[in-house]
Parts: C-alpha cells; sequence; structure tokens
C-alpha cells in the first residue's frame, strides 16, 4: 500500500505525536487520524500533552525540565588562549546546545578572570596600564569563544563594574555572619596558581602542580573560616552524592577535606590589581573570592527579586571546570556560599587535561596548542568533533595532529559524510530531484533502523544529562554505522531497475535516519550538521528535538544537487631530503 503524507504536512507546527505513529509506519486509517489530530490541536498540544517534549533527561542532581544555568571557568588574562581554553568552552557550548534543543530555558556564562598579582606583572612587564592590557586579552578570549562557535548568552569580566559591585556585598555579608576576620598570614603562595599551600602539600619544594611557590613574611590579611565548614561540607558531599564528578575527583576532594581545612587567607596587601575590601583600602581580595562570584554576579546578584535572573537561574546548573580547579570549586566555593546563605550549585564535572604527544603541554616547552591554528588547518566542526569525541569526559587526553585527522576522516569525512553524498545523490539523480514523492510499505529492516533513529535521542540524552560528552558522540557516530551497514545491506543501487518503489523506500528511510543523526548532531558540529539538514530540505524551524517524531522529511521536497559537507583532510607527508 501507498501513501503520500504531503497532503497534511504542510504545516512546520510541532505537534504531539504518540509513539505507536512515529516515523509514517503507519496505516492509511491512522494516518487520517493523524491528520485530524494535526488540524484540531497542534498548538494547545504544546502546553500540555506534550509537556515531555521539552525536556531533557532527568537526574538526581537535575530535574530535567526548569532553567538550565551553565559555565565555564573564567579564564586568566594573562596569556593567549589554548587548547584547554577552548575545550572547557566547547564542552559547555556541546550542553548549553543540547538542552536549548530540549526545550529548556538556558543560560550559558563564560568570561575572563582579570585581577591579581599575574596579570599585574604581566601588564607592567609590558609597561601598559593594567585595565589597557586586561582590556586586550579579553577580547582575545571573546573571540575564541566565537571562532569556536560557542554560543555562551553572556560574558562576565571580573572588572566589569557591577561584577564588583556584588563581590563586595557578598564580602560584607560574609563580614556580617563573622565569616571573616582580620588576621596576619605567612606562608608558600604560587603566583601561576593563585593559591596558597601548606608546607605538607609541597612536593620537592614546589606547588602540586608542580608550580613555584614563594614563602609571603607576615602580612595582615583577612581570613576566612574555612576549618568551620569541614563538617558542614562532608555532611553536603553525603547527601548529594553526584555533586562532584567523575567519582575519582570526589574520593580526591573528599580525601582532602577529612584531612582538615585550614583557614583561608582571602586578601591581600602586597599588590593592588584586585577588588578592594570595602572599609579597608589596604587590602584587595583574594582572587578566588572574587574570581567565584563571577557565577552569581553574572545574575545580577544581589537582585534576587522575583523575576531576576538570580532566582531563576541560581543555583547552577552545573559548573564544568577543568581538574586542577576543582578544589576551588568543590570546597571553598560551597563554604562561601554557605557562609553567605545562598544555595549550593547542583553539580560540578571536572574535566581532565590535555598533553601533546605524551608532553605536558606549556610554554616552555614550546608544545603550546593554539586553537586558532586548528580551526584554520582543520575547520571549527572538525576541532570541535575530536576534542569531544576522542577521550573520555572526565580522563586525560592526549592530542596529536595524525589522531585528529584520522578520527575526523573516519568518522566525519567516510562515514557520515560519504553516508550523506551517496544518499542524497541517489535521490538527486533517481527520484526526479526530490525526496520520494511516494514509498512502499516499511520492511523489517526499515523499521529496526528506524527504531535506532528514534532511541538516539533518548540515548544522547541520558549521556547528556550525566556530561558524558564522548559516549553522546559515540551514540550518534554508531548510528551512522547502522545507517551505512543498512545501505550496504539494501544495495539501493542494484534496485533501480528491479523494484524502484523499494529503492525509493530505503532511500527515504536513509534519509529520515538522516534527520535524527543531525538533528541531535547539532550541540557538538553546529555548522555541519545544519549544512546537511539544510540539503534534507529540514526547515530551520523543525529542527529541534520536539520535532524528531513530529516532523518526518515531506515527500516529494525539491533538492538541490548534493555538496559534499566534510572534505577529508589529506594528511602533510613529511619531506625525505
Ligand atoms: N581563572 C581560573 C578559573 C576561575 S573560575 C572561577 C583559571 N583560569 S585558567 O585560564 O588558568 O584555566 C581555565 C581552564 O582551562 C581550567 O578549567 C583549566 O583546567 C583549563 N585548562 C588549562 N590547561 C588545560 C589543558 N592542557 N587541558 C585541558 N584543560 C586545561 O584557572
Amino acid at each position: 500500500m501507498k501513501f503520500n503524507l504531503n497532503m497534511f504536512l504542510t504545516t512546520s507546527s510541532i505537534f504531539c505525536f504518540s509513539r505507536s505513529m512515529a516515523f509514517q509506519s503507519f496505516t492509511s486509517s491512522n494516518a487520517a487520524a493523524f491528520a485530524r489530530r494535526t488540524v484540531a490541536s497542534t498548538s494547545s498540544s504544546l502546553s500540555r500533552g506534550c509537556h515531555r517534549l521539552y525536556a531533557s533527561k532527568a537526574t538526581s542532581f537535575d530535574d530535567g525540565e526548569g532553567p538550565f544555568y551553565i559555565t565555564t571557568p573564567i579564564y586568566y588574562v594573562n596569556d593567549k588562549p589554548h587548547i584547554g581554553h577552548a575545550y572547557t568552552s566547547v564542552a559547555c557550548d556541546v550542553l548549553a546546545r543540547f538542552m536549548r534543543l530540549s526545550g529548556r530555558d538556558v543560560m550559558f556564562l563564560s568570561g575572563t578572570d582579570e585581577h591579581g598579582q599575574k596579570v599585574e606583572a604581566s601588564a607592567q612587564k609590558l609597561g601598559i596600564p593594567t585595565q589597557d592590557f586586561v582590556d586586550g586579552v579579553s577580547v582575545n578570549f571573546r573571540d575564541l569563544l566565537e571562532l569556536m562557535n560557542v554560543s555562551n548568552d553572556q560574558f562576565i569580566r571580573t572588572t566589569d563594574s557591577d561584577h564588583k559591585a556584588a563581590v563586595q556585598h557578598m564580602w560584607d555579608k560574609l563580614i556580617e555572619k563573622g565569616a571573616i576576620y582580620l588576621g596576619a598570614y605567612e606562608g608558600w603562595y604560587s603566583v601561576r596558581d593563585e593559591c596558597y599551600y601548606n608546607e605538607s602539600e609541597l612536593v620537592d619544594g614546589k606547588a602540586p602542580t608542580g608550580a613555584e611557590v614563594e614563602w609571603v613574611t607576615k602580612e595582615p590579611s583577612y581570613f576566612f573560616k574555612l576549618s568551620e565548614y569541614e563538617d558542614k561540607l562532608l555532611q553536603f558531599y553525603e547527601e548529594n552524592p553526584e555533586f562532584i564528578a567523575p567519582q575519582s575527583r570526589r574520593n580526591e576532594v573528599l580525601a582532602f577535606v577529612k584531612g582538615g581545612l585550614r583557614d583561608l587567607s582571602v586578601s591581600r596587601t602586597s599588590f593592588k590589581w584586585g577588588v578592594p575590601v570595602p572599609g579597608d583600602d589596604d587590602h584587595v581580595m583574594y582572587v578566588w573570592i572574587d574570581a567565584l562570584a563571577n557565577y552569581i554576579s553574572a545574575l545580577g546578584y544581589p537582585d534576587d527579586e522575583a523575576g531576576s535572573k538570580f532566582e531563576k537561574f541560581w543555583p547552577a546548573s552545573v559548573h564544568i571546570v577543568g581538574k586542577d580547579i576543582l578544589r576551588f570549586h568543590a570546597v571553598y566555593w560551597p563554604a562561601f556560599l554557605m557562609a553567605a546563605d545562598l544555595p549550593l550549585p547542583k553539580r560540578l564535572f571536572a574535566h581532565g587535561w590535555w598533553t601533546k604527544e605524551g608532553e605536558k603541554i606549556s610554554k616552555s616547552l614550546g608544545n603550546v596548542i593554539d586553537p586558532v591554528d586548528l580551526v584554520e588547518k582543520y575547520g571549527v566542526d572538525q576541532t570541535r568533533f575530536f576534542l569531544m569525541s576522542e577521550v573520555t569526559f572526565g580522563s586525560d587526553g592526549d592530542f596529536s595532529d595524525e589522531k585528529l585527522i584520522q578520527k575526523v576522516n573516519t568518522n566525519l569525512a567516510n562515514e557520515l559524510g560519504n553516508l550523506c553524498q551517496r544518499t542524497l545523490s541517489m535521490v538527486f539523480k533517481n527520484c526526479g530531484k526530490t525526496v520520494p514523492a511516494e514509498i512502499g510499505e516499511y520492511a523489517e529492516e526499515d523499521k529496526a533502523l528506524l527504531k535506532k533513529a528514534k532511541d538516539l535521542k533518548e540515548e544522547a540524552s541520558e549521556h547528556i544529562a550525566n556530561q558524558r560528552i564522548n559516549k553522546y558522540a559515540e551514540s550518534c557516530i554508531s548510528l551512522v554505522w547502522e545507517a551505512n551497514k543498512y545501505i550496504d545491506e539494501m544495495a539501493p543501487w542494484a534496485l533501480k531497475k528491479t523494484d524502484p518503489e523499494r529503492m525509493a523506500t530505503v532511500l527515504y528511510v536513509i534519509l529520515e535516519t538522516l534527520r535524527h543523526i543531525s538533528i541531535v548532531y547539532q550541540p557538538l558540529i553546529p555548522s555541519s550538521a545544519n549544512a546537511i539538514l539544510d540539503q534534507l530540505t529540514v526547515p530551520e524551524s523543525e529542527r529541534t528535538f520536539a520535532h524528531l517524531e513530529s516532523s518526518p522529511i515531506k515527500f516529494g521536497s525539491p533538492i538541490s544537487k548534493p555538496q559534499g559537507v566534510f572534505p577529508r583532510i589529506e594528511m602533510e607527508v613529511p619531506q625525505i631530503a
């Protein structure tokens, strides 16, 4: 039996679709029922029956429905952006885009951390006013986000006057609560890490990170009563076992807190480039109090009136940080918030570090990876794809150009690119330059592939809800494999003469599968996924997750001559002299 949906698939609205109706695998009588339903209930279903279409996967730390607030760390402006900055930013971008496509109200924040001794010293070295210096470097980070196609909603700078006022407000609140007192500091300090270390933490006279430390002789300092938060923090971790991820990092934090917390020096008198301590001009705030507060100052804190951004988005859904700065986020930040009577973020995820061909990346080794170079050589989506899919999110990864080329050529050019190209070319040549206008009934193999396509979003959502970004990429990659297997087995090219209707059905099944893959792939490779969707004739207004079930590709839509989306990257062969 043949059917043609064009007669009733004329609206681009999102409609409620029952499970049994998915993928057009229905008979003419339920097709007619579908037509009636779309006419009758398009808009009303949006707000009632289809509620779950507008959600992501719920977890113990996120309801999967409400506003979603995600943050990158704010980046130090003492140097130009490198692969680490691109990595954290793209990871957040994937999660933010995925949540937007799930229909959630997303706030995605990034920015720059502009105070501190290091920054002051860098500006002095160049002989320029510190503010001019930070203005210049901050722009590089903004540009990097744009270059990497990162969709942050806001970019905060800690030199913004609103931010400074918010931090000072928080400071006053901590004073009012008796959480800060004036004392004197003496001890080890690492300018590079902007961190104080105990004698016992030093390894061969250096910070555990390998950074140089200097002995700071007694100077007056304000202290935060961190020692009072040991039990409260341990209780909080216990009651919220998924607050810190991955689990191995959680264990490290627990061990650190159980080892005992000392009060934290939170002001300095030895340099000036910082937020002044209210009522004591000799002191500027310790950079981490200033920096961490960006997550709330960006929301307009202390304005917490009903309807304010702060009221809507705080507490954050997830802070994504590198493993090196987990302690600040998992110990200091919650303690500051507890002291200020503010709710704690719901989740912290610490990702690993990139090395280059087995070596730590550092300026002195001259092996810094510039994301701008990567994008120029390989493309934005290719770089994003490699960074997100090559290693388990949370573990360390090793970068090499060969690995990037290999991965991109295999998964994008050969597997996804070829699937698109050969399918669209066959459709273009053999179906009158349109999506097949008519197809036959689905065979078991068709239904099996369409079912897998339909399941993709659920599987991806589960991974994304738990920040398993590489797993989400793997789910997309696997479906591409399945589709390639299907096309090879169904061999539509051989059906052209013998059974054109079957050929049309097979091609349509692949087009639909590609639509699912591309919609779900958008957060990771936004431009390429959208270029495929353009070629599949999917209207721009029908590319959210709600459209996966509601808006199959329209039969008979005219298609243009297919264009390759992923050029193969040619490996440079070293010249032999
Ligand atoms: N300014 C602080 C964060 C304050 S957040 C309230 C900071 N800035 S940073 O510019 O040094 O680092 C920003 C991020 O880059 C961190 O999450 C860090 O882990 C990450 N990376 C720096 N080098 C990296 C790699 N080699 N690999 C992956 N990420 C790394 O810390």
